[in-house]
């Protein structure tokens, strides 16, 4: 099948069709709900307590930027299954991409054989990633498999053993990437010792002096780094976006040193911040991008795009028995598709629209509120402390609005990009009726 077959199955306008998501907030029941109390309780029972859930929602249904728990209570919906959902919850021509594909072929490995859906993924992400000339990708089935596969690739390509990350970022929980990961400690309590020889510096320009006069200085020789990993906007860390000269002047050390640029968009990217990768609003080209949660709208997947000239390794080297699932590469297809017919320029516009409507917070709650930031609709607002954020994230779903935490002190907004102006408007307001009773307003 081509992948022009699966985009084309039907021509839905979602972000025009109001009808495109539930009537929310709307609810009917205390929260959480009896039936939702009920199942928490059966949950606690059989699943690992490692999962670090939110906060009491039990999610059964969703539609557009809506959920609805199973209770029948509705929500707006501004996590996006923490930013997964692009195309918003269940979009109809994701729908059915995926019940096409599950109909013909579920899985047959691609590491093992030719499956011509996964070369045609391979082949759109050449053409949407942000750098010039050929790649060559690789896909997994997450975010951290990706990140997992970029390190390996960049020993391999380079010769060299040492890795550079960021304070604060986050990259995943296997142990790569768990030690690349830099967010909180508690990622790595009672798991180490981590992988040797990753060094980490502030994020930012300051960050840079550091890696240039501490690291390659007194630490390790720049020629023996393979790889630096950025977070062009880093998510779990708090919606930090980096100085100006941050990402162009990375990309110049990068080049003096040839160390490869990994840019990690597993949360940044696919169209969320407005552009199709964060790294292009400063004009900046990796050598390597990662991308998983938006690509496929939900569906498990992941993809590490990498220049041509850097996939040296030998047939053996990587692979992955369910990565680059058929029915996960449908779904990426038609995300692709619909990201460029619109979504993208909505994620600015209502981006903007957003950041108009949370930025009055400062100043009405100079106390509480430190400052309202982000790009397209990865929108951070950051309070005077953790205890306030969490405070706001429970206020704010006990009136139907779903938000998440992020960093210390900070609430992390990342609406579905089919959201429209009025989802904007009502989840902005209840945002403010939330930061206001927290306030004791
Ligand atoms: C920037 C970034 N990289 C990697 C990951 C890991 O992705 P996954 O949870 O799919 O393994 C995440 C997850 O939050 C992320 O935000």
């Amino acid at each position: 099948m081509s992948h022009a077959a699966v985009r084309d199955d039907t021509k839905a306008d979602v972000t025009a069709d109001p009808a495109f998501s539930f009537d929310a907030p709307h609810l009917v029941t205390e929260l959480p709900g009896p039936k939702a109390r009920e199942h928490i309780a059966f949950d606690e029972r059989y699943t690992s307590p490692s999962l670090p859930r939110a906060y009491p929602i039990v999610p059964v249904r969703g539609l557009g930027s809506t959920i609805e728990d199973i209770d029948g209570n509705r929500f707006l919906d501004f996590c996006a299954g923490i930013a997964v959902n692009v195309t918003g919850h269940c979009h109809p021509r994701v729908v059915a991409a995926i019940q096409e594909q599950a109909a013909q072929l579920l899985h047959y490995s691609a590491s093992d054989f030719y499956l011509p859906i996964y070369a045609h993924l391979a082949a759109e992400l050449e053409r949407i990633a942000p750098m010039h000339g050929s790649t060559r990708v690789f896909l997994g089935n997450s975010g951290t498999e990706v990140v997992e596969a970029a390190l390996k690739l960049a020993r391999y390509a380079t010769g060299r053993q040492y890795i550079v990350g960021f304070l604060g970022a986050f990259h995943g929980r296997t142990f790569g990437s768990v030690s690349l990961t830099a967010s909180k400690a508690k990622y790595h309590a009672h798991f180490g010792p981590m992988l040797p020889g990753i060094y980490h510096v502030p994020f930012g320009s300051a960050g840079l002096d550091e890696l240039e006069q501490r690291v390659f200085h007194r630490l390790v020789p720049a020629n023996e780094v393979a790889a630096i990993v950025v977070e062009p906007i880093q998510g779990e860390g708090g919606i930090q976006v980096p100085d100006a000269e941050f990402l162009p002047r990375l990309r110049r050390i990068c080049d003096q040193h040839g160390i490869l640029l990994v840019a990690d968009e597993v949360q940044s990217g696919m169209g969320r911040t407005g552009r199709m990768w964060a790294i292009q609003h400063w004009d900046v080209e990796p050598d390597v991008v990662l991308t998983a949660k938006g690509l496929a709208s939900g569906m498990p997947i992941g993809a590490m795009i990498a220049k041509e000239h850097l996939m040296t390794w030998a047939a053996g080297a990587h692979g992955s028995t369910f990565g680059g699932n058929p029915v996960s590469c449908a779904a990426a297809l038609a995300t692709i598709g619909l990201l460029e017919e619109g979504l993208i320029d909505n994620a600015t516009a209502r981006g903007e629209q957003m950041q108009a409507a949370l930025g009055p917070l400062v100043a009405a709650y100079p106390d509480r509120v430190r400052e309202v930031r982000g790009k397209g609709l990865l929108i951070g607002v950051q309070f005077d402390s953790g205890a306030t954020a969490a405070a706001v994230e429970h206020a704010a779903f006990q009136r139907g609005l779903m938000v998440l935490t992020a960093g210390d002190d900070v609430i992390r907004m990342s609406p579905p990009l089919v959201v429209t102006e009025l989802e904007i408007a009502t989840g902005c307001r209840v945002f403010a009726e939330a930061v206001a009773a927290v306030a004791g307003h």
